[in-house]
């Protein structure tokens, strides 16, 4: 961290001594005020529900300049990742800090390959849900269950252990989601197969049957990649930030990226790309396009608490460049698959134009977010809406355990431990039941 010549000064206006506290420059980005002593000093916290104006922890991994509409990668942009690089040499960025040079590819290609089967008892794990569990239920329990099956990369205090469980987790997530979807509709399993990629793998291992040949559109290998690039870290988000405190206790990196998978579930972060469907197939039950207008009414009408889902960001108040990429897919993909003039896929352009041009948008700077697009592909290609949210987390696995084997590595990081405002009863007396 390197420390600026400004300081901050806190002053209080009952005459209590004012503390000076110093502030640190990132690369690029905002200044942080370090309050770390706020409390020992004054008896005093902050109070930031939220995070709205808190940095969590120092960070080298990704970073986004929302005003912009900025999203780096270890300082490449993200639009310049997905065009020249595959998903797995992203993955080697975001790990390891550098984009591999060909040897350190075809090595780091051949370490994920050859993790992809999971121990065989996980089927039987998994044969324990119900058949229309809800595929994030099972992936939370799937991947906790990790734990139980490799204790030879467990001990988080162990570099070579976080590497290796780095390496099972990415190798493992697609096998993981491509079988609690088999489970769901009832097929065989299909193992991974080593000659294909990343991508092509995982759509084999899900449409595949043992019955015939499977070969995968190139158009749609690529789509999914670029899926997987794009949803692979986004800084410290609410799951990322699950992962980092459920890790900081101590625990072992499945469960801690399993925690990730739980937050990553609800609608308001990774839910929302299937969210986003359902309010697109609940639209088109109303009326479909003819009936936008009604629905955006509703949007607009606080207490309806219904959300335009697919639109608004924490961070991007201008666009979210993820979105742009994804739009660019969505197009390609619809072509590839004459799919252009599905009603599904017709509504949502048309919500979409009427959003971006509407004063309740406008207004609050609310723009379509890559979930918005995402869902759209993931249906085209045939992946049920069930299941958005578990390719979601396949592709975070990766920054979670970027961010998490960080975490591990820094010095300075401590048990995460936030402090509270309390508005509950002061200290009173239990009274004998009958007085209650
Ligand atoms: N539809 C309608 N109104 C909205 C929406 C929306 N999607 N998003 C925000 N608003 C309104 C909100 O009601 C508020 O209005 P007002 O100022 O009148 O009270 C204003 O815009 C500011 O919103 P906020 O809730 O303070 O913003 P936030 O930063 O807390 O929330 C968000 C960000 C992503 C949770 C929110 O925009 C949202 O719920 N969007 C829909 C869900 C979604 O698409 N999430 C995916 C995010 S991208 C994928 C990921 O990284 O997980």
């Amino acid at each position: 961290m390197t420390p600026s010549d400004v300081k901050a000064t806190l002053s209080f206006s009952d005459g209590s001594p004012s503390m000076e506290l110093p502030i640190y420059k990132g690369t690029i980005g905002p200044e942080v005020i370090d309050i770390r002593k706020l409390y020992g000093q004054t008896g005093k916290f902050t109070y930031d529900p939220g995070f709205l104006s808190t940095a969590s922890c120092n960070s080298a991994i990704t970073y986004i300049d929302g005003d912009k509409g900025e999203l780096l990668y270890r300082g490449y942009p993200i639009e310049q990742l997905a065009v020249n690089c595959d998903f797995l040499e992203t993955c080697h960025l975001l790990l390891y800090g550098e984009l591999p040079n060909s040897d350190q590819k075809s090595d780091f290609v051949n370490r994920v390959t050859h993790h992809t089967m999971v121990n065989e008892q996980m089927h039987f794990f998994l044969r324990g849900f119900r058949r229309d569990a809800h595929p994030m239920a099972v992936m939370t329990g799937l991947v906790g269950a990790l734990s139980a099956f490799y204790h030879d990369s467990t001990d988080i205090n162990n570099a070579e252990h976080r590497d290796i469980a780095a390496i099972r987790l990415i190798a493992k997530m697609p096998t993981l989601v491509a079988m609690a979807y088999k489970y769901s509709v009832g097929q065989p399993f299909i193992y991974p197969k080593n000659d294909l990629s990343y991508a092509g793998n995982f759509m084999r291992m899900m449409f595949a049957t043992p019955c015939e040949d499977f070969t995968v559109s190139p158009v749609i290998e690529r789509a999914l990649d670029r899926i997987f690039i794009l949803h692979a870290d986004h800084e410290q988000n609410a799951s990322t930030s699950t992962v980092r405190l459920c890790g900081s206790s101590g625990t072992n990196p499945f469960a801690a990226i399993a925690a990730g998978v739980a937050c990553l579930w609800g609608p308001a972060h990774g839910g929302a790309n299937e969210a986003a469907l359902n309010m697109l197939e609940d639209i088109q039950k109303m009326g479909g396009v003819e009936k936008i207008g009604e629905f955006i009414a509703q949007v607009k009408d606080k207490s309806s608490n219904v959300k335009l889902m697919g639109f608004g960001h924490r961070v991007y108040k201008n666009y979210d460049p993820r979105a742009k990429l994804m739009r660019e897919t969505c197009h390609e993909v619809l072509s590839e698959l004459g799919l252009h003039n599905d009603p599904l896929f017709k509504l949502a352009m048309a919500l979409e134009k009427i959003a971006l041009e509407d004063d309740y948008f406008v207004a609050r700077k609310l723009y379509p977010n890559v979930d918005f697009y995402s869902g759209i592909v993931q249906r085209a290609i045939g992946i049920p809406t069930s299941l958005f949210t578990a390719n979601f987390a396949l592709a975070r696995t990766v920054g979670w355990i970027a961010q998490l084997n960080e975490m591990i590595a820094d010095p300075e990081y401590k048990i995460g431990r936030p402090r509270q405002l309390f508005s509950g009863a002061a200290p009173r007396m239990v009274k004998p039941i009958g007085e209650r």
